[in-house]
C-alpha cells in the first residue's frame, strides 16, 4: 500500500510539472509588444537606433539606425533581439568623422538600412549622408564581411547625380534590390536599382512626381507591392500615406490616407514580415520623433492588416506576436 502511495506521488508529480511547464512554453510563445516608451538595453542605456532598418538571420533582428545621443551628427549603431523588445547593443558600425574621415566629421547621417548579398555574402549599409543645412542631398553606401564586422565606406555621393535625402532599401523576392529616396529637394520619390553587389546605383526611375513624399516603405505580399510614405514637414508628424502597385516602376495608385492625420504621431521606418507556421503578420515600425527630444525619440511598432487594395493601419498601446506562428493579437491581460 504504501510502494502504492509512493508511485502514485511520483506519477502525479511528474503529471503536474509537465502541465505546468506546457503552461509556461504556450504562454512565452507570445510576446508582448508595449508602445511608448524608450527602449533600454538590459544594462539600462537608451537604444539609440532611430529611423531603423532591420535584417532578420536565423531567430535574431538585427537593428541599425541614428545614434541620436548627442542628437546632432548622428553615428549609426547595430543592436540584436529576437523578440523586437529586448535589444541587445553589438557595436557603432559608422562612427561620424571617423569610418570615413575623408567625407567630413559633421554628416547628418540618417536613415541607415542593412542588406544582406547572398552573391558576395556581405553585409551592405545604404543611408541618407548629409550636410548639416540638408544642402548636400547624398547618400552613401558601407559594407563588411561579418554583420558585426569593420564596414568601410563603398561610395557616396548623388546617386546617378540626383539630388538624394530621405531613404529606405527594399529587396525583392528575386534577389534585386532598390534604395529608394526623396529625390530634387524633396519634390519625387527616385526608386534606385543597386549593382548585383548592392554596393552601386545602376537605374533610376522617378514615382510620385512633385508629390514631396519621404520616409518610403515597402513591402511585398504575393505579387503586389505596398508602399507607406509620409509628407516633407521635418520632425512633425502628418499624414502616413498608402500606395499600392503590381509593378515597382510604375502603376502606383493615388496615394490614399491611412490611420489618423498624425500617423500617431510617428513617421515611417520599416515594414517588418513576421513569417510563421501558420500566417506572416506585417508590423509597421515608425519614429515618433523629439518625444520630447531626438535622443529620447520612441519607436513605435504596430500591426497592420493589408487588404487587396488598402490595410488597416491602427495604433495599439500593445499587441502580442506569436513569432512560431506568426499570429499576432490583441493584448490579452493588461
Ligand atoms: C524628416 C526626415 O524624415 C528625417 O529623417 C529628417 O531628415 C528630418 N526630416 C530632418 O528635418
Amino acid at each position: 500500500m504504501k510502494r502504492f502511495t509512493l508511485c502514485f506521488a511520483i506519477l502525479l508529480s511528474l503529471v503536474l510539472s509537465a502541465c505546468s511547464s506546457s503552461k509556461v512554453a504556450s504562454s512565452k510563445e507570445w510576446t508582448k509588444i508595449t508602445n511608448g516608451n524608450l527602449w533600454l538595453t538590459a544594462s539600462g542605456d537608451t537604444v539609440q537606433a532611430h529611423a531603423p532598418g532591420f535584417l532578420k538571420i536565423g531567430d535574431t533582428w538585427y537593428m541599425v539606425g541614428e545614434d541620436r545621443g548627442r542628437e546632432w551628427r548622428p553615428d549609426v549603431n547595430l543592436y540584436k533581439s529576437k523578440d523586437l523588445q529586448n535589444w541587445t547593443f553589438v557595436k557603432k558600425i559608422i562612427e561620424n568623422g571617423v569610418t570615413s574621415p575623408d567625407l567630413g566629421k559633421s554628416r547628418m547621417i540618417e536613415r541607415a538600412k542593412l542588406l544582406y548579398n547572398k552573391k558576395t555574402k556581405r553585409f551592405v549599409v545604404w543611408c541618407h549622408w548629409e550636410a548639416s543645412n540638408y544642402g548636400a542631398s547624398e547618400a552613401a553606401c558601407f559594407s563588411s564581411d561579418k554583420i558585426d564586422g569593420t564596414y568601410r565606406i563603398e561610395w557616396s555621393g548623388r546617386p546617378l547625380g540626383i539630388k538624394s535625402r530621405d531613404c529606405n532599401v527594399f529587396v525583392d523576392t528575386d534577389g534585386t534590390a532598390y534604395f529608394i529616396s526623396t529625390t530634387e529637394e524633396n519634390q519625387h520619390l527616385g526608386l534606385f536599382r543597386l549593382s548585383e553587389d548592392y554596393l552601386s546605383v545602376v537605374e533610376h526611375t522617378q514615382l510620385f512626381p512633385w508629390q514631396k513624399r519621404e520616409a518610403p516603405a515597402i513591402v511585398k505580399l504575393g505579387n503586389k507591392y505596398f508602399m507607406f510614405s509620409s509628407a516633407c514637414t521635418g520632425w512633425a508628424p502628418n499624414q502616413c500615406k498608402l500606395s499600392w502597385s503590381n509593378n515597382l516602376k510604375q502603376g502606383w495608385s493615388p496615394l490614399e490616407n491611412i490611420g489618423d492625420n498624425k500617423a500617431f504621431r510617428t513617421q515611417p521606418a520599416a515594414i517588418l514580415e513576421i513569417k510563421g507556421t501558420k500566417t506572416t503578420s506585417y508590423l509597421y515600425v515608425g519614429d515618433r520623433w523629439k518625444d520630447p527630444n531626438l535622443a529620447q525619440s520612441k519607436t513605435i511598432i504596430f500591426p497592420v492588416t493589408f487588404t487587396d487594395t488598402s490595410c488597416d493601419f491602427r495604433y495599439r498601446d500593445s499587441f502580442e506576436i506569436n513569432f512560431k506562428t506568426g499570429e499576432w493579437r490583441e493584448t490579452t491581460k493588461p
